[in-house]
């Protein structure tokens, strides 16, 4: 189930190379942090390359039921009329995230330090979700949080009236947990001071600083320490949203899985908290180049370009290059099913409170396709079947999760048989145009 219409079995199938040009869409951590950031500032902010996925679509609703006017110009074109730090009104109905973890943590950071009251829910993927990891900390801004047992949704949180500013290290590398607080952190008075032991994408700090926040980074031996001054006045931006790294993933491993390929995927940042993948697609011996290498918006951006690989080896990917490639990892268990000698990956305990039980997830669909696989909680090994050598001809489910959907399409496009998925109605939360956008590059991806 999509969580909003009927499931939409799909079928990829191997036959012709692909190649031309991938143009992906927006990336959705910058585009819901767009919107949120907007509506807190004073004035218009206007976002040009709009993720206009479900995710994204579901944060403006959002947005506009806290008393911001998010307004669709058209084209990805989008403007937001903040209402200010604190300016936040009470929703007078329930707020739906459907299937975000990142809408849904980031807006509740972003008012719970207003004294306003808020009920969240979710399709049954983000209903499930662990919100403690966020409640926890928002609680000692004076929040307070009435949810489902273990942390779930549907949830009220009720914004804390003058709230004093926290000082906290979060326990999981989560780049949402860090937003939450920091966003949280805007409208207590004082300095809110988060540390992160690892890095993870570092978005919010960046369009923070943006905004006119007093924001400081200091790399520390207790790890990255952020501290933010709170009570700014927010100054609206003009937004160019950078192509998604996460969605580049897709056309990048299809083109390295599916033979004869050569695909082209211009514009892709390549922020290092972000860039994880492609560091280990190429250890791994991928055809994977940088071309045009430039600066945008002051981050590194590059045209990707990604052949057909059939010499690909098996490797250890190391538990911290794991938050810069979180989202990631389902399409590098594809990508892992097509090398020699078996892929380890380490330290990924996270993806198993993603959209699915991205562990249990992939392995089941590669297990469906006759890839050998193990697993621990925290670890995910793939045993490689070499380029032409993975079976395929399973149905794998895909829980809901957008990611596991595209990385079985992406399966398909280089096994023996081809690959089905139960649903792939979640696509369009974070890739409304993958179907469109595959195709032409040639892939063989049809709705059953
Ligand atoms: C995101 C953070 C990550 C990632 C998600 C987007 C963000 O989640 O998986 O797709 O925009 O902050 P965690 O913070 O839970 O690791």
């Amino acid at each position: 189930m999509s969580g909003h219409g009927d499931p939409i079995p799909m079928t990829s199938r191997a036959g012709g190379a692909l190649s031309g040009e991938a143009h992906v869409p927006g990336d959705k951590s910058i585009s819901h942090r767009s919107l949120i950031l907007g509506a807190m500032a004073v004035g218009e902010t206007k976002v040009s390359g709009l993720l206009e996925g479900q995710d994204v679509l579901d944060t403006g609703r959002a947005m506009q039921a806290f008393g911001a006017d998010v307004i669709n110009h058209g084209g990805g074109n989008w403007s937001v009329h903040g209402v200010g730090v604190g300016g936040f009104a009470e929703p007078e109905q329930v707020i739906d995230c459907g299937n975000s973890g990142t809408g849904v943590r980031l807006i509740m950071g972003a008012m719970a330090t207003s004294p306003i009251t808020a009920t969240f829910t979710g399709d049954a993927s983000l209903n499930g979700r662990p919100m403690g990891r966020v409640t926890d900390p928002l609680a000692l801004f004076g929040t307070e949080s009435y949810g489902r047992k273990g942390g779930r949704l549907p949830m009220t949180i009720v914004g804390a009236a003058n709230a004093a500013p926290v000082r906290y290290t979060v326990p999981m590398p989560s780049a949402q947990v860090k937003s939450a607080v920091l966003l949280a952190g805007l409208n207590a008075a004082g300095e809110t001071v988060v540390i992160e032991k690892e890095a993870t994408r570092d978005h919010s700090e960046r369009m923070l600083a943006g905004f006119g926040a007093n924001l400081s980074v200091d790399d520390t031996k207790e790890g990255r320490v952020i501290t933010l001054l709170g009570q700014p006045e927010l100054k609206p931006q003009t937004i160019t949203v950078p192509r998604d790294p996460s969605s580049a993933a897709f056309p990048v491993c299809a083109g390295i899985v599916a033979q004869g390929s050569d695909v082209l995927v211009p514009g892709i940042g390549l922020n290092p908290t972000r860039a994880g993948l492609f560091t280990t697609l190429q250890e791994m011996g991928a055809d994977l180049t940088f071309e045009n290498m430039r600066e945008e918006g002051g981050e590194p951006v590059a045209d990707l370009r990604a052949k057909f690989s059939d010499n690909m080896k098996g490797i250890e990917v190391p538990p911290e290059r794991a938050a810069s490639m979180i989202d990631e990892y389902p399409v590098l268990s594809v990508v892992a099913a097509f090398a020699t000698g078996k892929t380890v990956m380490r330290g990924v305990k996270e993806l198993r409170v993603k959209e699915s039980d991205r562990i249990d997830a992939m392995a089941r669909g590669l297990e469906a396709c006759g890839v050998t696989v193990e697993e621990d909680e925290d670890t995910f090994t793939v045993h490689g079947m070499g380029a032409g050598g993975v079976p395929g001809g399973g149905t794998c489910a895909t829980h809901l999760d957008h990611r596991i959907a595209m990385s079985f399409m992406v399966l398909g496009l280089g096994t023996q048989k081809p690959v089905h998925i139960d649903d792939g109605g979640p696509i369009a939360t974070s890739f409304p145009i993958f179907e469109d956008l595959m195709r032409d590059l040639g892939a063989n991806i049809t709705r059953d």
